[in-house]
């Protein structure tokens, strides 16, 4: 089995030198059966060949009058096979929702590209969680192939506060999700990753309490000592 660890550097750094420097450090960290994928802004994503690239986010359409977009098919020409999408902070700021989403996600598919799909509610007293994240998932994921997705499981109030999420209630939501996912398609696995104020002091909860297959790392990725040790601790 492989465990997937993705950095999620959002809107950072700010130079390219910072980001060379992140890079360097990363570049070394995966081994055969532990993935570590990079997702730097669009900008840094040529500034090195050897780590295994993601993206934070693409277009649905192939190329065209698409002022400020980037498709799929170029991130793919860079050696970049992973994409975020619908995340949280995508879906606030940018109003993504569930029909952007999916056509997205049918792009990636027919590029052969890989969907890390993030899903999650928004609040520790959301009553309906099972309802908004099976919501979230079948809208975008019916009938639609599950060959190349990967689940990223973000509770969006454990996302940037260090208020992360128990290990006993990620497990529930993981075994919510591998329900949905096999209601979709029974002949698929896809991996499923906690997300949201990991570090690595409660990274192996999410991977050996919770059965996560791996996590999303967003603040804790832009520090490479406590990368590095997030990548040891799985
Ligand atoms: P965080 O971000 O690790 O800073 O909480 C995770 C994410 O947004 O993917």
């Amino acid at each position: 089995m492989t465990t997937f660890i993705v950095a999620n550097w959002k809107m950072n750094p700010s130079t390219k030198e910072e980001a060379v420097s992140l890079l360097l450090a990363m570049e070394k960290l995966g081994k055969e059966n532990k993935k570590v994928i990079i997702c730097p802004p669009f900008p840094f994503m040529s500034l090195s060949k050897n780590v295994i690239l993601g993206a934070q986010n693409c277009f649905f359409e192939k190329e065209g009058p698409f002022t400020g977009e980037v498709s799929p098919y170029m991130l793919k020409s860079l050696g970049c096979n992973y994409v975020i999408v619908g995340h949280s902070e995508r879906r606030n700021f940018f109003q993504e929702d569930s029909s952007l989403i999916r056509k997205k996600i049918e792009v990636l598919n027919d590029a052969k590209m890989t969907t890390i799909l993030c899903v999650g509610e928004k609040s520790r007293e959301d009553s309906d969680v099972v309802e908004t994240i099976t919501r979230q998932i079948e809208s975008v994921l019916d009938g639609v192939s599950l060959q190349n997705i990967i689940i990223a499981y973000e509770p969006v109030f454990a996302i940037g506060t260090g208020d992360s999420c128990s290990a006993e209630i990620a497990k529930e939501r993981r075994e919510l999700i591998k329900e949905v996912l096999f209601e979709i398609d029974k002949n698929e696995n896809p991996a499923i990753l906690y997300g949201g104020s990991v570090d690595s002091n409660n990274v192996s909860e999410y991977i050996d309490k919770a059965g996560f297959d791996g996590v999303l790392v967003g603040g804790a990725s832009l520090n490479k000592d406590e990368f590095k040790k997030i990548v040891d601790s799985v």
